[in-house]
């Protein structure tokens, strides 16, 4: 058997052991986001999440995932300027989504309208990092449309055109609520965006990888990332999270709700991670956010009964490394913010695109199709008999 080709040396000391689900496989070199798991610590092109939920815009950061640095001025504007000038989705793509059940999930439907905008272009199978660029950018903006469209047909209403004059996190918000967005909501929307912007070898990041290494387009592999990210134990645990906590009246029942699952052995929604072992920083950042946000919306008992859910659960798993993930407190923020349950992680996949399609470009010019095997435990020298005689 001819010795697996490696990806290279890895540069930090780490043990490498394969695991189920792939657990300590290497994949790739990157230079778009690392996840220090031990340390709880995440950073995008060397710049620490803290700083930039602090400092950054989402489109800014989009720039920053895709082009591999802070942007200029000018670069940002014109970066903005091309955003902008894609918001604007075709009228099939709406069609098509108005033809959907209307019990239909958002993820599905987003996953259909990004098929659909592939189908629309032109130039999808011209797979070149130019090209795919571009598309890359076009998606960026287009999948806060349809997203949003999807948010406004569920409900029998009509998708509100872009705003020219909003950005783009501002503009999301607009389309998908049908209102102007206030100054908190569009800066706690915004931190949340970059926050889910990009996160390592994850799943989605990791299906996108695996089908655009076959060269197919990039709108297949985004199609295929909304697929792996509707999972509850993947993007899909935000919903799952507030849909559990929001029937609880009090702390006392937060109290019950962990004792209840711990006793059943069922996973509790938006704790524990496959890397971080230590506090997830993003929900760190979400977990101060959903506090001043609940309060300001009239919420306040919905931070307090999320914070007791989470005392618990440390008490009983920190020590095991269990820690509240990026969709605990999203989805108390989105709720406060007037956001539909359903619409969280379509949120997410809106955000998250900018990774995807950023490691996407980052491995085409040294693409090499990702093509793992398995370890064959099955029966080798059957004879076969045929069908009338079994
Ligand atoms: C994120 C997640 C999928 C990581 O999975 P993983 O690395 O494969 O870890 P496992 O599911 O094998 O869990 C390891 C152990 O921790 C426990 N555990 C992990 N997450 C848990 C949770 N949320 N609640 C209770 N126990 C949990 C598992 O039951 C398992 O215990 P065991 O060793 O006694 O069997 C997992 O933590 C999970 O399902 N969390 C809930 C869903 C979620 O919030 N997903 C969003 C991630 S950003």
């Amino acid at each position: 058997m001819a010795a697996p080709k490696f990806v290279g040396e890895v540069e930090w000391p780490v043990t490498i052991q394969l695991g189920k689900g792939l657990e300590g496989a290497i994949t790739c070199h990157s230079r778009i986001g690392y996840v220090d798991g031990e340390k709880g610590w995440l950073v995008y092109r060397g710049y620490n999440i803290f700083d930039l939920a602090e400092h950054s815009t989402y489109e800014e950061t989009a720039y920053l995932l895709l082009f591999g640095k802070l942007p200029t001025q000018k670069e940002l504007d014109d970066f903005k300027g091309k955003l902008l000038g894609y918001r604007k989705i075709p009228q099939e793509v709406i069609d098509t989504l108005k033809s959907l059940p209307k019990d239909c999930h958002p993820m599905a439907a987003l996953r259909t309208g990004i098929s659909v905008l592939g189908c629309k272009d032109t130039k999808a199978d011209e797979v070149t990092v130019e090209n795919d660029t571009e598309i890359a950018i076009k998606l960026i903006s287009q999948m806060a449309t349809v997203a949003a469209a999807i948010a406004r047909i569920r409900k029998g209403q009509e998708p509100v055109e872009p705003d020219p004059s909003l950005d783009h996190t501002a503009n999301f918000l607009y389309m998908a609520l049908g209102e102007k967005p206030n100054d908190l909501m569009i800066k706690v929307m915004d931190i949340s965006m970059i926050l889910h912007a990009d996160h390592g070898m994850n799943a989605s990041t990791f299906t996108c990888m695996v089908v655009n290494s076959s060269l197919s387009d990039l709108y297949s592999s985004v199609c295929a990332g909304v697929g792996s990210l509707k999972g509850p134990l993947h993007g899909g645990a935000n919903e799952r999270a507030l849909a559990e906590m929001l029937p609880l009246k009090d702390e006392e029942e937060a109290v019950e709700y962990v004792r209840d699952a711990i006793a059943k052995k069922k996973k509790i929604m938006g704790f524990g991670h496959r890397v971080y072992k230590a506090y997830d920083p993003r929900a760190k950042v979400l977990g101060k956010y959903s506090q001043e946000v609940t309060e300001r919306m009239g919420m306040p008992h919905l931070f307090k009964i999320a914070r007791k859910v989470e005392e618990e659960v440390i008490a009983a798993y920190g020590e095991r490394g269990i820690f509240p993930n990026v969709d605990f407190y999203s989805g108390t923020i989105y709720y406060a913010l007037g956001i539909e349950v359903p619409l969280f992680t379509p949120i997410f996949a809106v955000s998250r695109v900018a990774g995807w399609v950023a490691r996407v470009l980052e491995y085409l010019p040294e693409n090499r199709i990702f093509r793992p095997r398995a370890v064959y435990v099955g029966d080798m020298e059957k004879e076969y008999v045929p069908i009338d005689q079994r």
